[in-house]
């Protein structure tokens, strides 16, 4: 049933505005629009992504393109779909209204709010950067990017709808119906999933005043004479010297880093090019309930999982307050509260919490440090979607 993608792999950088800026067009988009769209061979060519600087580390962390190609149709598909609100029962939450992009894919209540304003009992992460993480949600329940995407739709506090519901609706429509067609062959709820994990994939941070920074460390322990006597060394150090300088880090920023990386052992667990090492720990976070979330145990039933959470990216993490699992903590500085008194004491608190007798200063430093961990994310067409009929 599925095509075959047409022509050659093309390489594509991820950031590229390109892949994200919808069809052309304004307004809601027409049948004879999509069909211009759908036309245009070269959105079929499978498209082999490339990291942006600082996430390029994380290369070989990379999954699910071999089971869900990239396509250009596929990632627009995906992006009507991840910002239509009929996806939902009502006609009124999307996947945006928990994880938008003006809050930088996540949402500024302690919880996710979904259909007839119902709370749901975890704070709502990040949707960028997933090209990079394999399970899904603060427990990891869903293997996949693909198998997490339709949760929502039928989940009684979120989208509220039902699969078939969704099916149906989307069938209902023929720009919608005509981009299944030509991108699946058939219209699913796993078509669905694919389609919209294909343009979270898309959806990376763009490198930081933290990777630029990173960026020119090699060179500073070189000897400058080597760097000189060898051109292509020097025009990379002159590169890297001058993005590093259009995009600073401030010296409480870079004494920060130094912490983040050294005495606070913040990389114990906020590791790798994402600073997340996709593994579960207990920070105690919620631990006080009378009857806490025992996260990753539910999945599991190890007890050594009880209360234990997916570590979170690091980036961009200056949008997204409030913060943790639970959203119970409001602000980075009270963040970095928690962890210099170690955590909240519970049987299966993690080994690496310990008290960190940080100053004054060390705490705002590290506060700056995250806040320069900051990268823009694609500029993403948020409005334009299937005309009804
Ligand atoms: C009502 C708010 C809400 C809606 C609507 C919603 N989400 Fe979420 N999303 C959440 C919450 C809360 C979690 C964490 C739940 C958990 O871990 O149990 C989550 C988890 C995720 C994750 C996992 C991220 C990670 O780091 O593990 C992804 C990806 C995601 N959602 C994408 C989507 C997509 C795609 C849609 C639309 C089909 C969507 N969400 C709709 C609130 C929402
Ligand atoms: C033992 C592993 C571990 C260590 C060490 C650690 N973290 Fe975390 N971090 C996590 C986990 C797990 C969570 C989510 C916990 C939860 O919600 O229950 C988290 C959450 C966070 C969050 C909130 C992110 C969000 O989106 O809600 C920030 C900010 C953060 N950590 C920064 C830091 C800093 C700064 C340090 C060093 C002082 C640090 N972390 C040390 C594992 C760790």
């Amino acid at each position: 049933m599925k095509p075959t993608p047409l022509g050659p792999v093309e390489q594509v950088a991820l950031g590229d505005p390109s892949l994200t800026s919808g069809v052309p067009g304004t307004g809601p988009i027409t049948l004879e629009q999509i069909e211009g769209w759908l036309a245009d061979e070269k959105n079929f060519r499978q498209i082999d992504p490339i990291l942006p600087l600082g996430l390029s580390q994380g290369a070989g962390q990379i999954t699910g393109l071999d089971a869900n190609p990239l396509t250009r149709a596929k990632i627009e598909l995906g992006r009507q779909l991840y910002f239509d609100p009929r996806l939902s029962a009502d006609n009124t939450i999307s996947c945006a209204s928990c994880h938008d992009p003006s809050m930088g894919y996540s949402a500024h209540t302690p919880t996710g709010v979904g259909i007839r304003g119902q709370a749901g009992g975890r704070n709502s992460p990040v949707s960028f950067n997933r090209i990079l993480s394999g399970a899904q949600f603060w427990d990891g329940r869903a293997d996949s990017l693909e198998a997490q995407a339709v949760g929502p739709i039928a989940n009684p506090i979120e989208m509220g709808f039902t699969h078939e519901g969704v099916v149906k609706r989307l069938g209902g429509m023929p720009v919608y119906r005509r981009q299944f067609e030509a991108v699946f062959g058939e219209l699913t709820i796993d078509r669905v999933g694919q389609a919209i994990a294909a343009f979270e994939r898309v959806l990376v941070t763009a490198p930081a005043p933290f990777d630029f920074g990173e960026q020119l460390r090699p060179f500073a322990a070189m000897d400058p004479e080597d760097i000189a006597e060898d051109d292509e060394l020097a025009a990379k150090f002159a590169a890297a010297k001058k993005a590093a300088e259009d995009h600073p880090m401030s010296e409480a920023a870079n004494r920060g880093r130094d912490l983040f990386f050294g005495k606070a052992n913040c990389t114990a667990c906020h590791v790798g090019a994402n600073l997340a090492d996709e593994k579960y720990h207990n920070l105690g976070i919620g631990m006080q309930k009378e009857n806490p979330d025992l996260g990753r145990f539910v999945v599991t039933k190890d007890p050594k999982d009880t209360g234990a959470f997916k570590t979170p990216t690091v980036r961009n993490v200056a949008l997204t307050a409030p913060y943790m699992h639970d959203g119970s903590v409001a602000t980075l500085e009270e963040v970095v509260e928690w962890y210099d008194r170690g955590g909240h004491p519970n049987p299966h608190l993690s080994d690496k919490m310990k008290p960190l007798n940080l100053t004054p200063q060390d705490k705002a430093d590290l506060v700056e440090f995250m806040k320069a961990c900051t990268g823009p994310t694609p500029t993403v067409e948020v409005s334009r979607l299937p005309a009804d009929a």
